[in-house]
């Protein structure tokens, strides 16, 4: 189970310091917006805004009349006012949130990988969608930060492409799209503090000593270094869903 005070906590401290070290988040968040199969939506629904990296593609590229905006963290919020006028915040954990509303577009970036059951998020989701309703996520996939995965011991619930396609089968439209992406640092640390500034550490609570680092700094080099520059991969993965 996805301990959600955690993931909570983490992502509250990490707001400050996100915007700096999304650099695959931003960018899936542009590739999700070039995925929609249109641009123009009466009313749209985001879930996970954090300080607003989609928020501000959607502003920027979708044509809406009406928008309600998520996060887990109610702190999110004032990231928000910064780049809508008018729009409704609500703040919870999509999983348990009643949303007695419907939608044209549900959009959602780097997010429901931390929910404890996607298959009954998505269908959830797809049940707060208009005829018509486009419902578009970027998650990450089990491939996902795998070099600290392995090294940290760390068993995290992961979606395997397969499963995922084996499970969307249901929904009459769907589309899916997996990536890698890997990013090159030069030390154990930097990774460390890469993953925490964007909040992704809420996996396992660890105390890091010096000890700690340099051990596993020469397993991590050892396995997961091209030229003595340390890889650390992200996975990357797109649905769209029509209704
Ligand atoms: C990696 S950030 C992505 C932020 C943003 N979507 C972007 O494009 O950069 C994940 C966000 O999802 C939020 N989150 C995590 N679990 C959530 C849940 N169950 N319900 C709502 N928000 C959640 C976190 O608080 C965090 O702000």
């Amino acid at each position: 189970m996805i301990d959600k005070s955690l993931v909570k906590r983490r992502f509250k401290k990490s707001l400050t310091t996100y915007d700096d070290n999304a650099i695959v988040q931003k960018e899936m968040a542009a590739k999700l917006i070039e995925l929609l199969p249109e641009k123009e939506f009466s009313s749209v629904f985001e879930i996970g805004c954090s300080t607003g990296i989609l928020t501000k593609q959607i502003s920027e590229n979708v044509k809406f009349d009406q928008i309600w905006v998520n996060d887990i963290v109610a702190e999110s919020k004032k990231y928000i006012d910064n780049i809508l006028l008018d729009y409704t915040f609500i703040s919870g954990d999509i999983e348990t949130i009643s949303i007695d509303k419907k939608f044209d577009l549900i959009v959602s970036n780097a997010c429901l990988q931390w929910c404890n059951d996607i298959n009954k998020v998505i269908d959830k989701l797809y049940g707060c969608l208009n005829k018509c309703g486009v419902l578009a996520v970027s998650i990450f996939g089990d491939m996902n930060l795998k070099e600290i995965k392995n090294i940290f011991d760390i068993k995290e619930k992961t979606y395997v492409m397969s499963e995922l396609q084996e499970c969307l089968k249901i929904y009459k439209t769907y589309n899916v799209i997996e990536e890698t992406v890997e990013l090159e640092f030069d030390c154990l640390k930097d990774i460390l503090q890469h993953i925490k500034y964007t909040g992704a550490n809420s996996l396992k609570e660890c105390t890091l000593t010096k000890t700690v680092l340099k051990n596993n700094e020469e397993q991590y080099r050892e396995n997961f270094s091209k030229n003595n520059i340390l890889i650390l991969t992200y996975n990357p993965v797109y649905i769209i869903i029509k209704k």
